[in-house]
């Protein structure tokens, strides 16, 4: 199956999928990474691996409207069957959500902690337990019907950025596990069945 990825940081999470997908029987393969902003080390790991990266920026466009058709516009150049948000910092509009299955990742359990403050937010209400999960992207903020999820235990000294650290060495293994499964077996969710290869996705 053929993968657009979508970063908007430091591409963790994309180099997961990079380093799975070099294997041929993992399924997918990653044809092209796009991005919301640049000088990210995102791009510099896609640069790495040779995949074909493009930038759009909201900035450029006058309105949302413009650059969701925009986006849309540069993922299809690239024909995926599957695009995954991967630490894209940007809620994606109808014109991409309704042209491809959309997964997204985020660092907490939802339906807790939605948002782009998911650990600091966890952190700072006292959970003993948070996690990640892996869900197919709506036209909301994290609300999206759940895929997988992973639990990760939070430890008394824990600041945001050691709790996100561990939670991401955990989530980047769910990601890979679950776009593979996706890739070689299909899944169905939600009443859709993602299947990727050739026809994409079947109602
Ligand atoms: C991930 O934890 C993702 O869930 C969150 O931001 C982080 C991105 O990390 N939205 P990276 O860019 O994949 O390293």
């Amino acid at each position: 199956g053929r993968l657009v990825v979508l970063v908007s940081g430091s591409g963790t999470n994309l180099q997961a999928l990079l380093d799975a997908s070099a294997d041929p029987s993992y399924g997918a393969t990653i044809v092209a990474v796009g991005a919301d902003r640049d000088g990210i080390e995102g791009l510099a790991r896609a640069e790495r691996a040779g995949v074909p990266t493009f930038v759009e920026k909201l900035s450029s466009y006058g309105s949302r409207a413009d650059w969701d058709t925009a986006l849309a516009a540069r993922i299809a150049v690239h024909k995926p069957d599957l695009v995954v948000a991967a630490g894209f910092m940007k809620i994606l509009g109808e014109p991409t959500l309704s042209a491809y299955p959309v997964l997204n990742t985020h660092p907490a359990l939802l339906p807790s902690f939605p948002g782009a403050h998911g650990v600091r937010d966890a952190l700072a209400h006292g959970v003993k337990v948070t996690g990640c999960t892996v869900m197919l992207a709506d036209a909301g903020v994290d609300t999206g019907p759940i895929v997988a999820q992973e639990a990760v235990r939070v430890f008394d000294g824990d600041d945001e950025h050691l709790l996100h650290e561990r939670i991401k060495t955990v989530e980047r293994g769910l990601l890979v596990d679950t776009v593979g499964r996706m890739a070689r077996e299909g899944w169905t969710i939600a009443g859709r069945t993602v299947r990727l290869g050739s026809g994409g996705e079947q109602k």
